[in-house]
C-alpha cells in the first residue's frame, strides 16, 4: 500500500560532472527497481544536468532546499520551488537537521517551504529528528512531535497525501551510529500514531515515513523489515552508485 522511497542526499558533494557521472552509473543499476521510488538529491548547480541525463529513467531528482516563496522577487540567494519544478525536479528535502543546525532553519520556515513546495507541485520530504542530548533526556518523542506539528501546520488532507516524512535522529547522521531497527520502528510508529490522531487513520496509513542516519547496504534490510519504515534518506552511502544501488535493491 505504501510504496517505499529510497532517497540519496548528496549534500554539498560533487562538482556537476561528477554528479552526472554518478547518476549515469546509477541508472542501469536500479533500472529494475520497481519495488520502490528512487530519488537522488544533488546540489543546485548539478540539478538541471542530472535531470536531463536521467530523462526516461526511473530515478527522480530532488533539491536539498528551497525558498519559502514561489513568487519571483528580491530574494537574493534563494531558489523558488517553482523554479525547481521548472527544471524537472519532483521532490525537495526540507528542514534537514544540517539546515536547522547551521543555517537557521526553523519549524516556521520548514512549514512555509513545505507549503510553497506543494503549491509548486513538488513532493516535500520533511525532515524531523532529535539531538543526542534530547534523546538522553527522554525528550525524543516530544521534540519530534513538536517539529512535526509545526512543520505540517495548516496542510490540507490533499497536501498530507503528497508529503513524505523523514525521521533522522541527529546523533545517527554521518556518525556511523544507526538507530537500531527497533528504535527506528518505535519513532516511526509514534509518528504514524500522531498522524492518526491529528489527520485520521487514512492519512496516517498512507503517509510514507523514511528513516535517515547512517543507512548502509548492510543495515537497510533490517530497517526496511520494520512495519512503519517506508524507506530511507541516505547520505554518505548514496555518494557511490554501487553502494546506493545496493541499498535501493535491498533484499534482492
Ligand atoms: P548519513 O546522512 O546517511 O550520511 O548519516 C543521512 C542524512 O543526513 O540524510
Amino acid at each position: 500500500m505504501r510504496k517505499p522511497v529510497i532517497a540519496g542526499n548528496w549534500k554539498m558533494y560533487k562538482l556537476h560532472a561528477e554528479a552526472v557521472n554518478t547518476a549515469l552509473a546509477l541508472k542501469p543499476l536500479v533500472a529494475n527497481a520497481n519495488h520502490c521510488e528512487v530519488v537522488i538529491a544533488p546540489v543546485f548547480t548539478a540539478l538541471k544536468m542530472v535531470v536531463d541525463r536521467l530523462e526516461g529513467s526511473n530515478i527522480k531528482v530532488a533539491a536539498q532546499n528551497c525558498a519559502t516563496e514561489n513568487e519571483f522577487g528580491a530574494h537574493t540567494g534563494e531558489v523558488a520551488p517553482s523554479m525547481l519544478k521548472d527544471i524537472g525536479c519532483s521532490h525537495v528535502i526540507i528542514g534537514h537537521s544540517e539546515r536547522r543546525q547551521f543555517y537557521g532553519e526553523t519549524d516556521e520556515t520548514v512549514n512555509r517551504k513545505t507549503k510553497a513546495a506543494l503549491i509548486a507541485g513538488l513532493t516535500p520530504i520533511v525532515c524531523v529528528g532529535e539531538m543526542l542530548a534530547e534523546r538522553e533526556a527522554g525528550q525524543a518523542e516530544n521534540i519530534v512531535k513538536g517539529q512535526l506539528a509545526s512543520g505540517i501546520e495548516g496542510l490540507t488532507v490533499a497536501d498530507m497525501r503528497r508529503i513524505i516524512i523523514a525521521y533522522e535522529p541527529v546523533w545517527a547522521i554521518g556518525t556511523g551510529k544507526t538507530a537500531t531497527p527497533e528504535q527506528a520502528q518505535e519513532m516511526h510508529g509514534y509518528i504514524r500514531q500522531i498522524m492518526a490522531e491529528t489527520h485520521g487513520e487514512l492519512i496516517a496509513g498512507g503517509i510514507r515515513i523514511l528513516y535517515g542516519g547512517s543507512v548502509k547496504p548492510d543495515n537497510i534490510e533490517s530497517l526496511m523489515s520494520q512495519p512503519d519504515v517506508d524507506g530511507a534518506l541516505v547520505g554518505g552511502a548514496s555518494l557511490e552508485a554501487d553502494s546506493f544501488a545496493k541499498i535501493v535493491n535491498y533484499g534482492r
